[in-house]
């Protein structure tokens, strides 16, 4: 009966080995069955706007909730530990008291509602269509992946946005009846292609298991798969999302190059300034990503035009590599834009591609397991955990295997990434052969990531007086979640290719 959630979900996802893929070795001991509250300790909301969470908890259900100190406006859902109802009128800090309770044990850990203008405190984490279904998308699918989200366990470690990327809309020309036809309706307003019959009650279902529902589409006439973009209906789109329920928006330039009002910072700002302040009046919290992959050094401006997160680099899944795996370079590049995320606004290198996912270059075939060693994977994940990136998974939900989810449900990983802090990890040393990464974290503890770029094993090692860090420091290993034990000076360890030393230091006594 333990691990109950993992292992039942692991049994009917199909078996890696049937493709000649193989999972690698679990590190991380399964999760306790007592509850454990996870997810993040800090949550930005807008006054009086509705509000929704699923309080990300692992333990063996069926777990009591409870809270102490909830503002009246918003109800707990005992059984499923969903907060539901509109956040306080009144701005300033909410704090909670979120309890959980099964057979095993009892747990309770504080969560603050912030009620203010910023949104997204902590990083988005989630799942997005597009590598895996890219213009196959449908509702059904949509569900699904919703579906999976809780019986996965996945939610329980703080995975909430459930997003569809491009190809909801309609497709201008496209000879297929469920892709084309009339883009908009008489009065302007847009039309989901008959792949998605009614977007506000997907948004419904997606809501009613607590999950948040995100959006796609372009400034510009076309998306970059052709299809729709709200260019000249910006305002008209926008009321259309809130109205349909919509929790999250990806907004991709695309085809807004052709109609841009020129080549100045200004112009590239436009449409996003345009859409945030949209977004900013609307009586829904819409967490805002921009999708313009870098241009005009978008970490500097994102969040002053209303953004949450804006992608720093083209699409991960076309970056060719080289000696190592794109998510590497891209990484590289986004590791060293650190100083300009923070809490409300984060630098976003694209989405986890593990498991099983398909190939952007060529979309049409089906979905391969992942060609990444597990070592890569668990890089992977340590860097954009690291980075404070947002976490969304993109691979194959109907096909996740144990290891896949092992690396995307490390609960002290993920810790990392979501800490109220915000900071994103600073490169602390960079060659060909190693990356350290380090992040503080609000307790007084720090991340460090030690990343062996090198072809063979190599012994990596963390001196705490480059943390500025002095007397001995307590250290543990995260994807392990063990100690590892208290040193005076410095922590070393053997690293192997292309795989990651993830650790948390605290001082010792
Ligand atoms: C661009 C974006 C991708 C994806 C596709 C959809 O390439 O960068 O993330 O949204 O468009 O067409």
């Amino acid at each position: 009966m333990r691990f109950a959630r993992f292992f039942a979900f692991a049994l009917f996802a199909a078996p890696a080995a049937s493709s000649g893929a193989a999972e690698g070795p679990i590190l991380t001991p399964p999760p306790p069955l007592s509850p454990k509250i996870n997810g993040p300790r800090v949550y930005g909301a807008r006054p009086g706007r509705p509000f929704l969470y699923r309080i990300p908890c692992t333990g063996e259900r069926p777990i009591r909730f409870s809270a102490d100190g909830l503002p009246p406006s918003i109800a707990l859902d005992p059984e499923t530990g969903i907060l539901r109802g509109t956040a306080p009128e009144r701005r300033g800090e909410h704090p909670v008291t979120l309890k959980a309770r099964n057979r095993h044990g009892a747990t309770q850990r504080i969560f603050k509602i912030v009620v203010g203008d910023t949104l997204a405190l902590t990083p988005p984490m989630g799942w997005n269509h597009w590598y895996t279904h890219y213009n196959r998308i449908t509702d059904q699918l949509m569900r699904e992946a919703a579906d999976v989200m809780i019986a996965s366990g996945m939610a329980d470690f703080g995975y909430q946005y459930v997003n569809i990327d491009d190809c909801w809309m309609v497709k201008p020309g496209d000879p297929n009846p469920e892709l084309g036809g009339p883009p908009r309706e008489p009065d302007g307003a847009i039309r989901p292609n008959r792949r998605f019959p009614d977007m506000a009650a997907l948004a419904e279902y997606i809501h009613s298991k607590g999950l948040k529902f995100g959006i796609y589409t372009s400034p510009g006439p076309l998306t970059c798969a052709g299809f729709t973009g709200a260019y000249g209906h910006e305002e008209q789109d926008a009321k259309t999302f809130a109205r349909w329920g919509v929790d999250f928006l990806k907004y991709d330039w695309c085809s807004y190059g052709k109609v841009a009002p020129g080549k100045d910072l200004a112009a590239y700002q436009a449409p996003y300034r345009l859409m945030g302040g949209i977004l900013a009046r609307l009586d829904r919290d819409i967490v805002l990503n921009l999708c313009q992959y870098g241009m005009a050094e978008v970490w500097k401006w994102g969040r002053e035009v209303g953004g949450h997160s804006w992608r720093t680099t083209g699409d991960l899944g076309l970056e060719k590599g080289d000696r190592l795996p794109g998510f590497y370079r891209i990484g590289l590049r986004n590791a060293r834009l650190w100083e300009h995320a923070g809490p409300g606004g984060w630098n976003d290198p694209d989405y986890i591609l593990i498991g099983w996912v398909g190939n952007a270059h060529r979309i049409d075939d089906p979905p391969q397991y992942t060609t990444l060693t597990p070592d890569e994977q668990y890089s992977y994940m340590s860097m954009w955990s690291l980075m404070a990136a947002p976490l969304f998974y993109s691979g194959l939900m109907s096909k996740l295997d144990a290891f896949t989810l092992n690396v995307l449900c490390n609960a002290e990983v993920i810790e990392v990434n979501q800490d109220s802090l915000g900071r994103q990890a600073r490169p602390l040393r960079e060659s060909e052969e190693e990356l350290v990464l380090a992040k503080p974290l609000e307790d007084g503890s720090w991340a460090v990531g030690l990343f062996n770029l090198s072809e063979q094993e190599r012994t990596m090692a963390i001196e705490f007086a480059e943390l500025k860090l002095k007397g001995r420091q307590r250290v543990r290993d995260l994807w392990r979640q063990r100690d590892l034990g208290v040193f005076p000076r410095v922590y070393q360890a053997p690293v192997p290719r292309h795989g990651v030393l993830l650790v948390r230091l605290w001082p010792a006594g």
